[in-house]
């Protein structure tokens, strides 16, 4: 190859990755995602194991933890680390949502977090995941786990 078409190739190389790399900023995460039809049924959503996912049993919060990291695939684009930085999240338009953002949690109800698994968030890559990838019962539990993020 000549070194003028290699520089051509590695600067095309350079600049696709450094797109990759600067993820899209999530939406106003103090805006409601479900639709207003919805939202106040969404809100109520509740389940008998726990009665507020902050306050949840820790070995629950563990197992939330392990299904986040798994096969439950938020880590992915939420990240390890809840910040929105994992590495598929890093490719949307909008960004994942920020869990450590205690404003944004205190905004939301245990029953639209959860509504947001069941159903998605249209026109996003938060897409529903439950039942088809985890159960309803282990969705709350990695609600419970969501929640831990908020120190
Ligand atoms: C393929 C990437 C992807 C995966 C996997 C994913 N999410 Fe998301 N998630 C997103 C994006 C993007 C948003 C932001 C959408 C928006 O702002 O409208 C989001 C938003 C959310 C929100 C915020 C809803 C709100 O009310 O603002 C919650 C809660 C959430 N995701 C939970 C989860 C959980 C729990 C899992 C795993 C079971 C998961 N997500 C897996 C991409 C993903």
């Amino acid at each position: 190859m000549h070194t003028r078409t290699f520089g051509l190739v590695a600067a095309g190389v350079s600049v696709l990755a450094a797109t990759l790399a600067l993820s899209a900023p999530e939406k106003d995460p103090l805006k409601p995602r479900v639709p207003a039809a919805q939202l106040d049924e969404a809100k109520k959503l509740g389940t008998p194991l726990f009665k507020d996912a902050k306050s949840a049993p820790a070995k629950m919060v563990e197992e939330g933890k392990a299904l986040y990291e798994g096969k439950g695939t938020c880590f992915n684009c939420h990240g390890k680390s809840g910040k929105g930085d994992g590495m598929a999240g890093a490719m949307l338009d909008p960004g994942p949502r920020d869990f450590t953002n205690c404003a944004f949690q205190k905004a939301r109800t245990d029953g639209e977090l959860f509504w947001t698994v069941k159903h998605g968030i249209q026109g996003t890559g938060m897409v529903s995941l439950s039942p088809a990838v985890v159960s309803e019962e282990e969705a709350w539990k990695i609600i419970a786990y969501v929640r831990s993020f908020c120190k």
